[in-house]
């Protein structure tokens, strides 16, 4: 595949993230159930991170289930475990063997015993593979993982944290700065997604609902990216 010229592959951002979106009104488009927004969306994703390990991002975060999502038909909801399940077990293997390792943010204990430890076993198998990082929210909320964080250090007994001790009790502990976040289908917000690990990335809304934002796509919000100025508050230009 030939990759868009005014991409710069020197100047990747390093860890981006997915908020996937508009499955449902991909499907309704079509006259289709939902159900077939959601697979067409599994196989985006599948195309969708492949194409970005490819061009050398090295993470690769995906919002694929929230912890407002179980207000949804249970009909659904158990769908979209089978199909998580799927392609934990089956269809990411092609990621796993190119040393891919999973990760996963989210309380997926709460999920089907066969799903949790489908993914319990994958995140197990694949924890010293040493390549890119492909890191799931399941079940994940960011004001959850704030919580959660926030009893975790009230149990070891911290008097005060910093920024720094508080970042180490994140899902995200071991995973570099969230640069950049693409949500797809025109909705303008976060839905409670990595509201700590945001303070300071970029944002891109595509009108595109997620089953169609392919490898092309992906190339052209890059391209978005490496127009932005990151300043972090400061007043240099960024190179
Ligand atoms: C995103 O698509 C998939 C999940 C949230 C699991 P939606 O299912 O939210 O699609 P719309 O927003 O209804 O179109
Ligand atoms: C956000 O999408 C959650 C995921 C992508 C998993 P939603 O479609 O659930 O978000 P809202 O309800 O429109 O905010
Ligand atoms: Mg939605």
């Amino acid at each position: 595949m030939k990759i868009n010229k005014k991409l710069n592959l020197e100047k990747l951002p390093t860890h981006i993230a997915f908020i996937i979106d508009g499955n449902g009104r991909w499907a309704k488009k079509r006259e289709l159930p939902r159900s077939m927004g959601h697979k067409a969306g599994m196989q985006t994703v599948m195309t969708t991170v492949q194409h970005a390990f490819d061009l050398g991002i090295k993470v690769v975060s995906i919002y694929a289930f929230s912890t407002e999502n179980w207000n949804r038909p249970k009909k659904e909801v158990d769908y979209l475990f089978e199909l998580f399940e799927q392609y934990i077990k089956t269809d990411m293997q092609k990621l796993y063997d190119q040393n891919v390792k999973l990760m996963v943010m989210g309380d997926y204990t709460k999920f089907p015993k066969s799903l949790a430890d489908s993914i319990a076993k994958a995140i197990e198998d694949t924890k010293d593979h040493t390549g890119p990082i492909l890191n799931l929210g399941l079940n994940y909320g960011s004001q959850d993982e704030i919580v959660r964080a926030v009893n975790h250090i009230i149990q070891d007994g911290q008097q005060s944290v910093t920024k720094e001790i508080f970042t180490s009790y994140l899902y995200t502990k071991d995973l570099p700065p969230l640069d950049f976040i693409i949500r797809t289908s025109g909705e303008l917000r976060l839905s409670n997604f990595m509201l700590w690990q945001a303070a300071y990335s970029e944002f891109l809304f595509p009108k595109l609902h997620w089953p169609d934002f392919k490898e092309k796509q992906l190339e052209k919000a890059l391209i978005a990216f490496q127009k932005r100025n990151r300043r972090f508050g400061a007043i240099k230009e960024s190179k």
